[in-house]
């Protein structure tokens, strides 16, 4: 699909559009402190299933929240005093925390990979500041640039990357920080540094004593961050041309099923609809069940689905 790019000033027209197009599920591009992110709406099923096409990525990893303030992370997460503290801290600024998810979020299971955290973030640049009040809710962003390629720290550098894959760039002028946000895992246990970035791991060991390294949210180590989504407890067999007896069928474009993934074939739609699928699948399946589903091609957002399906598939130990 190949859009126009509408390049957008920082006014409060070109933020009042720019919230126009979010809510109509379409992406913007925008300026934080850190680097150009690539906004849609995290409530939005297809407006997240289009971030992950228009950065080409070839597998579904967790997406940061923005939000505009404190009471609107609470939404979505849920804060203990340690959290609060650090917030009151850094908040706005380059620091993403990752906190339990709450039940009744209302994110699309597409940004946290249906786990159950989720990383949020208030950025500190004025100009992502009024997109999402303008916007009045929570945008997952992803750096806005294609999935492999260095992260954008001006709009010109989106544009080169994503121009005809987006509706907008808001113009941002260059973003001061360069890198990413720090992520500080505060879900469960003594805090992890999973991805160090803007705050200086030394900053945050000054408060909260010596950092676990690393976390891999596709690799859980606690059972409690286990992913339902790599274990629907019905057995999953792919690339089916039909189901077999007792199997409850997912079809995907001309191929039927009890349940389809886009009857019309489109990736975007599949992408979009995937977690929920799996889930009602696996409860009319029962525990014991089994789901058959059918091929998806290996193209654009068919990698990420597949890659997603393949582990759901595997063998359980
Ligand atoms: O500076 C930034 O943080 C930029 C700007 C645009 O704000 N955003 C950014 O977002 O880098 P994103 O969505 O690309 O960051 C995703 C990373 C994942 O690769 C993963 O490491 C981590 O955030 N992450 C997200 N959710 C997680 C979770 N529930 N548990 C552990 N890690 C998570
Ligand atoms: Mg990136």
């Amino acid at each position: 699909m190949s859009l126009s790019t509408q390049s957008l000033p920082a006014t409060p027209q070109g933020f009042a559009r720019a919230a126009e197009i979010l809510r109509g599920g379409g992406l913007v591009a925008f300026a934080t402190e850190t680097v150009y992110g690539l906004g849609g709406d995290a409530t939005n099923d297809l407006a997240v299933a289009r971030i992950f096409e228009a950065k080409g990525r070839p597998r579904f990893n967790p997406l940061i929240v923005h939000v505009s303030d404190l009471a609107m992370a609470e939404r979505f997460a849920l804060f203990d005093t340690r959290a609060r503290q650090i917030a009151a801290q850094f908040w706005p600024g380059p620091l993403t925390l990752v906190l339990p998810l709450r039940k009744d979020a209302g994110l699309s299971p597409l940004v946290t990979s249906d786990l159950e955290t989720v990383a949020i973030r208030l950025p500190a640049h004025p100009g992502a500041m009024a997109l999402l009040q303008a916007f009045g809710g929570p945008l997952a962003a992803p750096s806005a640039n294609i999935s492999g390629r260095i992260s954008p720290t001006r709009a010109e550098h989106v544009m080169s990357g994503l121009s005809g894959r987006i509706a907008a760039v808001l113009e941002g002028g260059a973003c001061a920080v360069g890198l990413e946000s720090t992520i500080l895992g505060l879900a469960d246990g003594a805090p992890q540094l999973l991805r160090p970035g803007g705050v200086p791991a030394e900053t945050l060991e000054a408060l909260l004593g010596p950092l676990t390294i690393g976390g891999d949210a596709n690799k859980p180590s606690a059972p409690g961050q286990l992913a339902s989504h790599y274990a629907p407890s019905a057995a999953l067999r792919l690339n089916a041309e039909g189901p077999r007896p007792g199997e409850v069928m997912i079809g995907f474009g001309p191929v039927p099923g009890d349940l389809t993934l886009s009857a019309h074939g489109d990736l975007v739609e599949a992408a979009a609809q995937l977690f929920h699928l799996l889930r009602r699948a696996d409860d009319l399946a029962g525990p014991k069940g089994a789901i058959a589903i059918a091929a998806l091609p290996e193209t654009g957002l068919g990698r990420a689905i597949n890659d997603r399906l393949r582990r759901a598939a595997a063998p359980r130990g």
